[in-house]
């Protein structure tokens, strides 16, 4: 690549450049543009190294497979570490360490560690660019995989210094760790698994990632700054950097268009939910996606809250996508997509589990080895992943790109519950609505360390994503709630009953739209409810049935409370708040909450 100039006359930017590049010595240092004719000679040079497999143009034009290296597929929570001057603003939840220390460990890692690579500098905006929720960041990087990865889940580019002028900026530094001698030949898949750091210092905003190059670990917008150093921002600013999914619900002739988040945890089901489709005989409603992953969320002169996502692509997870499961997701990567660890097929196209029925006959799996239906192996990694521009989703909201973000009217949480956790309910006030997204999670699997059917708590589904203490962040959500003149309604939802033959009781995907329909209509006070002692319920009339074969007493089994397994549950709740407490991070308003919900199932015993 030909010499530059320098893109920016911001001295922040230039110096911190020139003192990683002192640091980690790369061969070059290359200033990304953003523009067309710069990511056709990336994704050539990864196909030159090996890493891009350039598919069949005719069946997925302009799209790429990686195969990483089996040791580097995930992100690492055991490797990522919140380093802040005091371990207890880290918290019980988060792997805490000394900046000063951290920062001694990652310099003799990150001295030298760029030879015989070139270092790209990445400007990007996490928002629209210029929007008053937006954020900038510049990642540097020794990966051209990340670059072609960040230019599709974010606004990259030379329009980003115009936006930055002499402002501050998020430090995102990332390496894979794997210096090449003179001569020495390259990888495909670069990475240094054995010495993996991916460290945030969020007092000085800063992020350095070391050792991987997959997902979170490596594109530094997604999950190190737009949850774990927002939620500090956040925190400091009155705003919220949130794990959530964020949709449109339009009913054109009940003259609603209404915008809600839903935080859920990894793996179920946020990117379906931002993409559903109703059943036909709902059609009067449109679902329209704004994110699936990541909403940034703050309070305007109105007295309401508006949301922007900070993405501008999503990185779903691909097996199990498929026509029927997320026909917008297939839509969405049609084309111009990145696949990572997914098979290939004979004529150069992608597949994995759940894509068809049928399993085609032969593959090359993800690690490269010939794949038959009957290999004991997946053919896809199940953490394989698509990364998609946004744009191309085709129910994609005509205020995606609004800098002003849209105005949310409620948050729904969940997680996967097979027990005693009913389809639906409404908090009784934002309080109680904080309580329920504190104490959210779900059951652990025999696939999972600790007791069958115990639950693993996910507050928020942030419990990989706060940057820092988990109590100080419920009393924020407090905090910012109680200065809302409207305040969202919050519900805590349940896809995932299961009957004692272990069948689910809730068909779930574009039916949780008989949900999101009693959800909408309770934010606009148009539907009944019943309170019950877990919050106020829709009964069997307040949801639409046509098209859906369930019968009342069906419906009042998904929403059945055992009062016994609840009072446990209670028990569960205060010990999984003792580690807080014990911080004296825990708002005296969740004991609150505890002695009520203990009381009113008592009164119901
Ligand atoms: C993700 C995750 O990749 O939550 O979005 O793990
Ligand atoms: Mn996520």
């Amino acid at each position: 690549m030909t010499k530059q100039t320098i893109p920016t006359t911001n001295t922040k930017v230039i110096d911190w450049v020139n003192e990683i590049a002192d640091l980690t010595q790369p061969d070059a240092v290359y200033w990304c543009d953003g523009s067309e004719k710069e990511i056709q000679a990336i994704n050539n040079l990864l196909i030159e190294n090996g890493t891009f497999i350039a598919l069949n143009p005719e069946k997925r034009p302009n799209s790429f497979l990686a195969r990483s290296n089996p040791k580097d597929v995930a992100r690492v929570e055991a490797r990522t570490f919140i380093c802040c001057e005091k371990e207890v603003d880290a918290g019980p939840t988060n792997n805490w360490a000394n900046p000063k220390k951290m920062k001694k460990t990652l310099n003799g890692l990150l001295k030298g560690c760029m030879k015989g690579r070139t270092m790209y500098v990445i400007p990007f905006s996490m928002g629209p660019l210029g929007s008053d929720i937006a954020q900038i960041g510049i990642e540097i990087t020794d990966s051209p995989y990340v670059v072609a990865n960040m230019r599709i889940m974010t606004r990259m580019g030379k329009k980003v210094w115009d936006v930055l002028k002499d402002g501050d900026f998020v430090k995102c530094l990332h390496s894979v760790g794997s210096p090449l001698k003179k001569g020495q030949e390259d990888v495909p898949w670069p990475c240094n698994p054995e010495n993996t750091y991916i460290t945030h210092f969020p007092e000085t905003r800063e992020i350095i990632s070391f050792g991987s190059g997959y997902g979170g670990n490596a594109l530094l917008g997604k999950k190190c700054l737009a949850l774990r150093i927002a939620s500090t921002m956040a925190r400091d600013e009155g705003w919220l950097a949130e794990h959530m999914l964020i949709v449109g619900l339009e009913n054109k002739k009940l003259k609603i268009k209404s915008y809600v988040t839903a935080a859920f945890p990894s793996a179920c089901g946020k990117t379906n939910m931002a993409m559903l489709i109703p059943p036909k005989e709902m059609g009067d409603w449109k679902v329209s996606t704004i994110g699936d992953d990541i909403a940034w969320i703050k309070p305007k002169a109105d007295g309401k809250l508006y949301a922007i996502n900070p993405e501008a692509g999503f990185f779903g997870v691909a097996p199990g996508t498929s026509e029927k499961t997320n026909k917008n997701a297939i839509e969405s990567c049609r084309a111009n997509t990145i696949f990572t660890n997914v098979a290939l097929t004979d004529d150069g196209d992608v597949w994995w589990e759940g894509l068809t029925d049928e399993k085609p006959a032969h593959l090359i799996d993800w690690q490269g080895n010939d794949w038959t239906p009957k290999s004991e192996t997946p053919a896809a990694h199940p953490n394989s992943r698509f990364t998609a521009p946004a744009g191309q989703c085709p129910i994609i909201d005509k205020n995606w790109e609004n800098p002003a973000g849209v105005p949310i009217d409620a948050f729904i949480v969940g997680g996967r519950l097979a027990t005693n956790t009913p389809l639906v309910y409404q908090s009784f006030n934002w309080q109680h609505g904080v309580y329920l997204a504190s104490t959210m999670g779900s059951e652990k699997t025999a696939a999972a360390e600790g007791t069958m059917g115990e639950i693993r708590r996910d507050p928020m589904a942030m419990l990989p994503f706060c940057g820092y203490n988990m109590g100080d962040y419920w009393n924020h959500w407090l905090k910012l709630g109680a200065s809302l003149k409207h305040k969202p309604l919050v519900f805590r939802v349940n896809w995932f009953r299961k009957d004692s033959d272990g069948h689910f009781m809730w068909p779930g995907f574009g039916d949780n739209m008989r949900v999101l329909e009693w959800i909408v209509k309770r934010t606009q006070g148009k539907a009944n409810a019943t309170e019950t002692v877990f919050g106020y319920s829709p009964s069997y009339n307040d949801l639409t049935w046509t098209g859906l074969s369930m019968s009342e007493e069906e419906f009042n089994a998904l929403m059945h409370i055992d009062t016994s397994l609840a009072l446990k549950d209670v028990e569960a709740q205060a010990v999984h708040f003792e580690p807080f407490r014990k911080q004296k991070t825990l708002p005296v308003e969740f004991d609150a909450e505890l002695i009520l919900l203990k009381s009113r199932l008592e009164k119901t015993e």
